[in-house]
């Protein structure tokens, strides 16, 4: 079998400001979800995660059944699969589950249907089984599921001359470019409060509707952040990178995106050596992203003395303490 896998997603820049055509800057989190067996079938289709408890086929009720009848429409062929994976980072947090769980699936079905299965179709099937979860996804996090690393993505193609001289990136997709620069580990910190990304994106776009200057001005904070942090990254000024994640941070708040659990994560992350901390994804809890080069493991203890799970995280995969 090949290595059928998919990437969370830690979004740097830009979460909501990408749903309208601003830029979004997000690290893949290597092997977030993978298939430990891939199993053909006659037509049935069904995950497990036994770990987490979690079984379901394309008759379960609720959005992961919903998810797997669509996925069965979307690929040619009558061949099914039953797919036991295990997954490394929280569910419906901020980290692009659903995305990673859509493209696994892809991957899975591609695998057994006998088809290509090249990153550009695996992206673009695993959106339209996104929508299941998310009404209308913007493609940041499937994007980033399917090709990991340092992905630049917006909906509106790329022209030349758009990313700064300076910042190396090459393309992916007319709509994502891989950005060739590392990025630190990254702890991130679980405010253990859920919230549907889908309500997250109704609540922006009704400040929207009722304030559409207040919030295009945060959007375009939001990507002036983005570039000032790209710019801090090809320089590898750790300490820039970090103040445009706070700022970041502040227009996040202004949106109403933190919460008081996000809150309290972000200044003990600070408070412990963090150069930059915010929310990440659709916010209003979720996961709280912080930046601390050679201070992880600090920061992510300050978190889990509190209470809250912590772990570090980064193109390489999740580790939940020193070493692995
Ligand atoms: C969700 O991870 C990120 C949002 O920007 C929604 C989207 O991009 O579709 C909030």
């Amino acid at each position: 079998m090949r290595r059928v896998r998919a990437h969370g997603k830690a979004t740097l820049f830009g979460e909501h400001a990408v749903v309208y055509g601003h830029p979004g800057l997000a690290l893949g989190i290597g092997g977030a979800v993978v298939a430990r067996s891939v199993v053909p079938t006659a037509g049935r289709i069904r995950v497990s995660v036994p770990r987490l408890g979690i079984e379901a086929d394309q008759d379960s009720p609720g959005l992961v059944g919903e998810a797997l009848r669509r996925l069965a429409t979307l690929l040619p062929g009558d061949r099914g699969c039953e797919v036991e994976a295990d997954v490394s980072i929280p569910l419906g947090a901020g980290l692009g589950s659903s995305a990673a769980f859509a493209v696994l699936m892809v991957r899975a079905m591609a695998e057994v249907r006998g088809m290509a299965a090249e990153d550009a179709r695996v992206r673009a099937v695993a959106h339209e089984v996104e929508k299941v979860f998310h009404s209308y996804p913007s493609g940041l996090d499937d994007t980033v599921a399917t090709f990991g690393g340092l992905c630049l993505f917006r909906k509106v193609p790329w022209a030349d001359g758009d990313v700064p001289v300076g910042v190396p990136v090459r393309p992916l997709a007319p709509d994502a470019l891989r950005v060739a620069l590392p990025v630190p580990p990254i702890v991130v910190g679980d405010s253990g409060v859920r919230r549907s990304t889908a309500d997250m994106v109704a609540k922006v776009a009704g400040q929207r509707a009722s304030d559409p200057a207040r919030v295009d001005a945060l959007f375009a904070t939001m990507t002036a952040c983005l570039w000032r942090g790209l710019d801090a990254l090809a320089r590898a000024d750790h300490a820039r990178l970090g103040e445009a994640m706070n700022a970041c941070q502040e227009a996040l708040a202004a949106l109403s995106l933190s919460c008081p659990e996000a809150d309290r994560l972000i200044a003990l992350a600070r408070g412990a050596g963090a150069l930059g901390a915010k929310v990440t994804g659709a916010g209003g809890g979720g996961c709280v992203i912080a930046l601390a080069p050679g201070r992880e493991e600090d920061v992510r203890e300050a978190l889990l003395r509190d209470g809250f799970d912590a772990f570090v995280a980064g193109t390489d995969g999740v580790m939940r303490g020193r070493g692995g």
